[in-house]
């Protein structure tokens, strides 16, 4: 396994085979729910061999999808900061070629002016209130003149929240401890900052034609279940990550495992719901 640079997101979040497994199903429910990988301003505009960067690509599941609907002479490149999740280079087509970069650090110089589409989604653990800046000039340097950003996010700062559900269900004093324990850190890390800012930011960066679409998790009903499967285990992690924080009198793992299962149980028979918003920036870099 290979890794570089400073590597904020293992604060939160862990990098097994469990974890490639929710990150497979997540983006079967980002398809749906979102309704593109690539969004149609994008798809309209776009050469027809593109060359397309996935940044903090994770499995690699985005640019595996991506490149069965393109001709096999597009080329592909994912970056993450650790190879931990990548699939066997065996099991990938040889257009997809993966690399080891931090998103934040910038990437080697031979990447620049490279991309027609530069994709980036849900990088926001490893994410502080700085680097939003940076990151965007990062892509910057790496699409060629008239090329496509795309960056998803979800708006944490909302998302480990229980919502009432049917009323006449009870529902379980978990629901309300790890809203107490979760909240002072959900508002620390300042999870939603993008989401009024990011926009601005990529102007003031230099990109032209940006817009920004929010998407709900819950926008198809039936998949409500499937969005809750998805954030369980960063909840489950987020609250363990506030207890170890707190050193001897912070709860064990096992307490908080057998919590979010009172919550998981609660949810499923519907007295509480989990739902956030997705948020959606395009930004193109200039024809000059
Ligand atoms: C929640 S996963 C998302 C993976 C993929 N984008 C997806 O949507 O399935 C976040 C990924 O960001 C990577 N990551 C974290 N910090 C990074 C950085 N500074 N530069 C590049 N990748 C980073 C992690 O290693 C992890 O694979």
């Amino acid at each position: 396994m290979d890794s570089v640079g400073e590597d904020a997101y293992v604060k939160w979040m862990a990098r097994d085979p469990a974890e490639t497994e929710r990150l497979n199903s997540q983006h079967e429910f980002l398809k749906k729910t979102i309704g593109h990988l690539l969004h149609p301003t994008i798809q309209s505009s776009m050469p027809a061999e593109p060359r397309i960067a996935d940044i903090a690509t994770g499995t690699c599941i985005t640019l595996r999808d991506l490149a069965s609907t393109f001709p096999p002479t597009c080329r592909f490149d994912g970056f993450d900061i650790s190879s931990a999740q990548y699939p066997p280079a065996a099991d990938l087509p040889s257009n997809i070629k993966l690399h080891v970069a931090d998103a934040k650090a910038g990437l080697p110089t031979e990447f620049h002016s490279q991309y027609d589409v530069v994709n980036i989604r849900y990088l926001i653990a490893a994410m502080h209130e700085d680097d939003w800046p940076v990151v965007s000039q990062n892509m910057l340097k790496l699409l060629k003149p008239g090329g496509w950003l795309q960056w998803i996010e979800p708006d944490l700062g909302s998302a480990f929240t229980a919502l009432r559900g049917d009323i006449n269900i009870p529902t379980s004093s978990a629901v309300e401890e790890a809203a107490d324990a979760i909240g002072p850190a959900v508002r620390q890390q300042k999870y939603s900052f993008f989401t009024t800012e990011l926009a601005n930011i990529m102007q003031a960066e230099g990109y032209e034609s940006v817009t920004h679409e929010v998407v709900s998790t819950d926008r198809l009903p039936e998949l409500r279940a499937a969005g809750w499967n998805t954030m369980r285990r960063p909840y489950q992690q987020f609250w363990e990550g506030v207890e170890a924080a707190k050193g001897e009198k912070g709860k064990s793992k096992e307490y908080v495992a057998k919590r979010i299962g009172e919550i998981a149980e609660v949810a499923k028979a519907g007295a509480v719901y989990f739902r956030s918003n997705i948020h959606v920036f395009l930004a193109r870099k200039s024809m000059e």
